[in-house]
């Protein structure tokens, strides 16, 4: 596999929650800015056509990230809504208090933990992984596919970017990456929805949560699984005549590369 399993501070269970969720809000300024919900939305809505649900499991769903703004944008022209529940492993009360209390139609944050690992009690419906699935080392992210296909449920993962920088390449130019990575987050910060005093001051006057989210945006890179990976060790095994599994890029309106999705479904 040319995926490495380096850490992620965000997978430390002593992560502070305001530190966890301090990276996950800048995750989500992010995807905004790349207009991710535009190709989520629209591949969901494909999924939609061919196995019809009305609800939608989130997985490792952090701050929301672009999630809350599929979901608008999947709503807005139908009468039958889709449901959204959101979950985590590390749920942040604060996150899950402030999006059940804004009472947005047909969202709600669970309160419990749930890993994605082990979603097969979870509620019905779609489940969907957002920039998540390259934190499950390859044993775990293997059981999320068989219990997709297992228990017949559609499950779409999506991954803002590639793994396709040769590694040796990834470690020369890491002093540089984090240099530049947390320079971004300096400027992106103001910008940052829900944005706490406790944000800005382990930001400006106390850097953590720069280097925190320039390190776990660098290690992601390299977690994330490769179509080889995924086709030749992930799904090995796995191909079957009721469940499809699909892996593909995605690209924007322009035709400008998007990250990649894989899309399990049952066949009908
Ligand atoms: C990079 S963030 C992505 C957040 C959000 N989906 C987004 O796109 O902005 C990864 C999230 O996965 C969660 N996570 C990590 N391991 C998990 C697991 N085994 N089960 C469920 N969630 C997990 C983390 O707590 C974190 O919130």
């Amino acid at each position: 596999m040319k995926r490495i399993q380096l850490f992620e501070f965000e997978d430390f269970h002593w992560l502070p929650p305001f530190i966890r969720s301090s990276i996950t809000n800048l995750l989500a300024l992010l995807l905004k800015m790349l207009k991710t919900k535009d190709v989520v939305a629209t591949l969901i809505l494909d999924i939609k056509k061919q196995y019809d649900f009305n609800q939608i499991v989130d997985l490792g769903s952090g701050s929301g990230g672009v999630m809350i703004d599929v979901i608008e944008e999947i709503n807005k022209n139908s009468n039958t809504p889709v449901n959204l529940l959101l979950t985590d492993l590390y749920p942040n009360l604060s996150v899950v208090n402030r999006i059940n209390s804004a009472n947005i139609k047909n969202i709600h944050y669970r309160e419990e933990s749930l890993n994605a690992t082990d979603f097969k009690n979870a509620s019905e419906g779609l489940k969907t992984m957002m920039n998540s699935f390259h934190h499950m080392p390859p044993k775990a992210a293997q059981k999320i596919l068989q219990t997709a296909q297992k228990n017949k449920q559609p499950l779409l993962i999506y991954e803002m970017g590639e793994n396709n920088i040769p590694t040796l390449l990834w470690w020369l130019l890491l002093p540089i990456s984090i240099v530049i990575m947390v320079v971004m987050v300096l400027f992106m910060t103001p910008f940052v929805k829900n944005l706490t005093f406790k944000q800005i001051i382990f930001t400006y006057l106390i850097p953590i949560i720069p280097l925190v989210y320039a390190w776990d945006g660098q290690a992601s890179l390299v977690r994330m699984y490769t179509f080889n990976d995924i086709q030749n060790h992930l799904l090995k095994g796995l191909q079957n005549d009721s469940y499809d599994w699909t892996v593909n890029r995605v690209e924007n309106v322009k035709g400008k590369k998007q990250g990649y999705y894989i899309l399990g479904v049952p066949k009908r």
